[in-house]
């Protein structure tokens, strides 16, 4: 892949994940995600080139799949096929490709959609496929609890702290990652002695990344997102791992859904951690 196929990478994943669209989730990107989806892509051709692969013919793109390696972990960013081309092999050729990258990684992990083709091609890999649930709904803020835990907002000098919360939670720093989750969202710390953690948030409330170092001080983050929800929230990528987000969700007034699944390998599914769709 490189820079100048990532206009057409993003019109064919969203032209291939619009289908697979779940309870809470939008379908066609706006052209505000088209753009954050541009600029992830470009953001991991520059980190890892080798990681990021296109299927064509005659100059046609046919599918693509980017992955990136952090410490000794290798990631799934984002991965799909043609939809008139799916189900022929040109994906087994890509994960293929893409999983070269992969060589001396010691884990892996990504995030499937619930589409059966993924989940074969996952599994083939040696993936575990851990049911990832969707919290959503309007927000009863009548429910919110006055949080104590000291948040404040956090810029880049808190990415050492945030790269040593990664490596306890899922053994590898998000590194390079965070300067574009912060260009993407607000930034939410923790940092006490009696327990530290961080969020990314979206203007819509949704969480991008909890890590932390307890499910309570988690938990604390989780409640600011759902705090500063305009009225609907989505909460994606929670795993049976991580329950003090479901009781957070629950008790919000959200509704649960099951919606695809984190799949890992040489690991289990991290917690206390909510994870990024893409750069997990
Ligand atoms: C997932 C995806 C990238 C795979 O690409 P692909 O070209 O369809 O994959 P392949 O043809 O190489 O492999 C598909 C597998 O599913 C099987 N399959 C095909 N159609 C199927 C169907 N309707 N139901 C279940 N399995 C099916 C194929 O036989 C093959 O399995 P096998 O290799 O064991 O025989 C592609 O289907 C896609 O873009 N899906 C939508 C977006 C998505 O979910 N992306 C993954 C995000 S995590």
């Amino acid at each position: 892949m490189t820079g100048d196929d990532v206009p057409e990478a993003e019109r064919l994943s969203d032209e291939a994940f619009t289908p697979l669209a779940e309870p809470g989730m939008s379908t066609n990107r706006s052209p505000e995600a088209q753009a954050m989806w541009r600029v992830r892509a470009d953001h991991l051709l520059a980190t890892d080139p080798a990681g990021c692969w296109v299927a064509e013919r005659d100059g046609t793109m046919l599918g693509f799949a980017t992955s990136f390696r952090r410490d000794l972990t290798w990631f799934l960013a984002t991965y799909a096929v043609r939809p008139d081309l799916q189900g022929a092999g040109l994906g087994r050729a890509l994960l293929e490709a893409a999983l070269t990258h992969a060589r001396g990684c010691l884990r892996g992990m990504l995030s499937a959609s619930r589409d059966p083709r993924a989940f074969r091609r996952y599994r083939h890999a040696g993936f575990t496929l851990h049911p990832q649930m969707v919290l959503h709904g309007r927000v009863d803020r009548s429910t919110l609890p006055v949080v104590d835990e000291h948040l404040r907002e956090g810029t880049e000098t808190d990415f050492d702290l945030l790269d040593s919360l990664d490596r306890q939670r899922r053994d590898a720093a998000h590194g390079a990652d965070h300067a574009v989750l912060l260009a993407q969202n607000r930034l939410v710390v923790v940092d006490r002695a009696s327990g530290s953690g961080y969020a990314y948030i979206a203007g819509d409330g949704k969480p991008a990344v909890i890590c932390a170092s307890s499910r309570r001080v988690a938990a604390s983050l989780l409640w600011e997102a759902v705090a500063s929800a305009p009225e609907e929230l989505v909460v994606p990528h929670v795993t049976a791992a991580n329950e003090w987000a479901i009781d957070v969700g629950l008790a919000a007034g959200l509704s649960v859904d099951t919606s695809g699944y984190l799949a890992v390998r040489g690991m289990k599914p991290p917690a206390p951690y909510v994870h990024h769709g893409a750069l997990l």
